[in-house]
């Protein structure tokens, strides 16, 4: 079984790249509705979550774990590795490099949380990228709020973009890159806001494929669940469910 976890209910975002790819196995997604969001929580705070969600899964029969949260991963995945050696854990990577490829005005925004920004993973990314990038960042404040309660659309949800996508559009970014798995649920707002002209780059079909590629090298398929149809997953969150129905049905109607 594949355990994914995420603060809340945005690690959705890459379960669907996951199940597109890998249909036919069995899944566990652990929202943490409770203590969500971890964007400006401490390290300590967020590894004592990573932990005790890892025992919760591990429990449920995980053969391998997806932490489908920027700030999770940037907080806690060097710590679940070693401490639950020689479990696989799979990270979100922050996506400057495909980014930085494909950018021509030589600007790009990344928009994550602040706890995703200042980790030494997202630092190490950015100082490989081609110093002649100029890359530019910015907290979506207040985006894992709006998808928590379900405003994916409309004035509020524009705005709330609005505010933290424009100093990264008037920097001349013509790359975003989606630093936390909450924001693709916010894709509406955000495209509309940052126009035809700007790529939008969401991370969670690489981390799809990385886990593909990495469950093949362990021998972990199982291809158990379900043939065909809908997907075989138990959905746990340790708050209020209805946020976590509320996305679940949005991509599974
Ligand atoms: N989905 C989490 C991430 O990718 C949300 C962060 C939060 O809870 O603040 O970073």
């Amino acid at each position: 079984m594949i355990g994914i976890f995420d603060s809340g209910s945005g690690g959705l975002s890459v379960a669907r790249e996951i199940i597109k790819i890998l249909p036919r196995e069995k899944y566990f997604f652990y929202a943490d509705n409770a203590h969500c969001p971890y964007g400006e929580k401490s390290r300590e705070y967020i590894e004592d979550r990573a932990r005790a969600i890892t025992d919760f899964l591990l429990d449920k029969g995980a053969d391998i774990i997806v932490v489908a949260c920027n700030t999770a991963t940037a907080a806690a995945i060097a710590t679940l590795r070693r401490e639950y050696a020689p479990l696989k854990f799979i990270g979100m990577e922050p996506a400057v490099k495909p980014a930085a490829l494909g950018t021509k005005s030589g600007v790009i925004g990344v928009l994550a949380t602040a706890g995703t920004l200042k980790g030494s993973k997202y630092l190490n990314t950015k100082s490989t990228v081609d110093s002649d990038i100029k890359i530019v960042e910015h907290v979506g404040r207040g985006f894992v709020e709006l998808v928590e309660r379900g405003v994916l659309e409309g004035p509020e949800a524009e705005e709330t973009v609005r505010a933290s996508l424009s100093p990264l559009l008037e920097a001349g970014a013509d790359t975003i890159v989606l630093g936390c798995t909450h924001y693709p649920f916010l894709i509406g707002p955000i495209s509309k806001i940052a126009g035809p002209g700007v790529s939008i780059i969401d991370p969670a079909p690489s981390v799809a494929r990385h886990l593909r590629n990495v469950m093949e090298g362990e021998g972990l398929f199982k291809n158990d669940g379900a043939p065909c149809g809908g997907p075989d997953i138990e959905l746990f969150s340790s708050g209020d469910p209805e946020s976590l129905r509320r996305i679940y049905s949005l991509i599974y109607r």
